[in-house]
C-alpha cells in the first residue's frame, strides 16, 4: 500500500488497534441483539404454530433491532467527536453515515411495514394504541429526515432547508426508544438487550448534550 493510499484510508496506522477496537464493539453490538433474537426465533421456527408470525412479526422483529443499533451509529458518525476523528476520518465517518443509515433506514421502514401487516394478518386492521402510534410517528419523521439529506438534489432543497429538516432524526430516536422498551419482545425477554438499548439511549442523550454544547460554543466564538 503506497503512502497515499495509507493516508486515504480510514484509519491512520498509528490508530490501527483503536480502529480495530471499534470495529470489534460495533459488530458485537449488532449481534447481541440478533443472537438473543435467535434464541427466541429458533424455537419457534422448528415448530411454527402461526404463519403470520413467522413471516412479519419474527423478520419485523430482527430488522428493528438491527435497525435501531445502526441508527444510534449515526449520531456517532455524524457529530464531529474528536477523540473518534483521531482514529477515523471526518470524510470516512460521513461516508459510513451515508452508508450505515441508508440501510439502518430501510431496516426500520420494513420493521414498520412488517408489523403494520401482521396486525392486519392477525386482527383484520391496524392498530392505534399509544405505542404503536409512536412508532408510527417516528417512522413518519424518519421518512421526512432521511429522505431530506438523500434526496434534497431531486427534492431540490438548500442545504439550509435539508440539513434542519435532516435533524428531525434527533426525535426519532428516543420515540424509536420509547417504542421499543414498552412493545418490543427482545427487549422484555432479555435483559442483555434491554441493558444495551438502554446503554444506547444513556449515550444518545450525552452526545445531544455534547452537540447542543459545541453548538452553543460556536454561535458564542462568532459573535
Ligand atoms: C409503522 C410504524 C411502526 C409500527 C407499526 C411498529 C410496530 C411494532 C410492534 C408491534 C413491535 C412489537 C413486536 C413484538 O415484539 O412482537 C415493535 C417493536 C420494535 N420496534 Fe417498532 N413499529 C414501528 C416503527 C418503529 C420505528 C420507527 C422504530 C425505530 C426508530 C422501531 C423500533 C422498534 C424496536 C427496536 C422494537 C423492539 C423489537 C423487539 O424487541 O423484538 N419501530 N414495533
Amino acid at each position: 500500500m503506497s503512502e497515499q493510499q495509507k493516508a486515504s484510508s480510514g484509519a491512520a496506522g498509528r490508530q490501527r488497534p483503536a480502529a480495530g477496537v471499534i470495529y470489534a464493539v460495533a459488530v458485537a453490538l449488532v449481534f447481541l441483539p440478533v443472537y438473543e433474537w435467535l434464541a427466541n426465533a429458533v424455537p419457534f421456527y422448528a415448530d411454527p404454530y402461526d404463519i403470520s408470525t413467522a413471516v412479519f412479526n419474527l423478520p419485523g422483529r430482527l430488522l428493528a433491532l438491527v435497525g435501531f443499533v445502526l441508527m444510534f451509529y449515526q449520531f456517532v458518525l455524524g457529530i464531529r467527536i474528536p477523540a473518534f476523528e483521531r482514529v477515523f476520518k471526518r470524510a470516512t465517518n460521513l461516508r459510513r453515515h451515508q452508508t450505515l443509515g441508508k440501510i439502518g433506514f430501510v431496516l426500520i421502514l420494513l420493521h414498520g411495514v412488517s408489523m403494520l401487516a401482521y396486525d392486519w394478518a392477525l386482527a383484520g386492521r391496524f392498530l392505534f394504541d399509544t405505542y404503536r402510534v409512536i412508532g408510527m410517528v417516528a417512522l413518519a419523521l424518519l421518512i421526512v429526515a432521511v429522505m431530506a439529506a438523500w434526496q434534497y438534489k431531486a427534492l431540490k432543497l438548500s442545504r439550509r432547508v435539508w440539513k434542519p429538516v435532516h435533524m428531525l432524526g434527533y426525535v426519532v430516536f428516543p420515540l424509536g426508544f420509547l417504542h421499543a422498551r414498552t412493545l418490543g419482545t427482545e427487549l422484555a425477554t432479555s435483559w442483555a438487550v434491554n441493558a444495551l438499548f438502554s446503554t444506547l439511549f444513556a449515550l444518545y442523550c450525552v452526545l445531544v448534550v455534547y452537540r447542543i454544547y459545541t453548538a452553543t460554543s460556536a454561535a458564542t466564538a462568532r459573535r
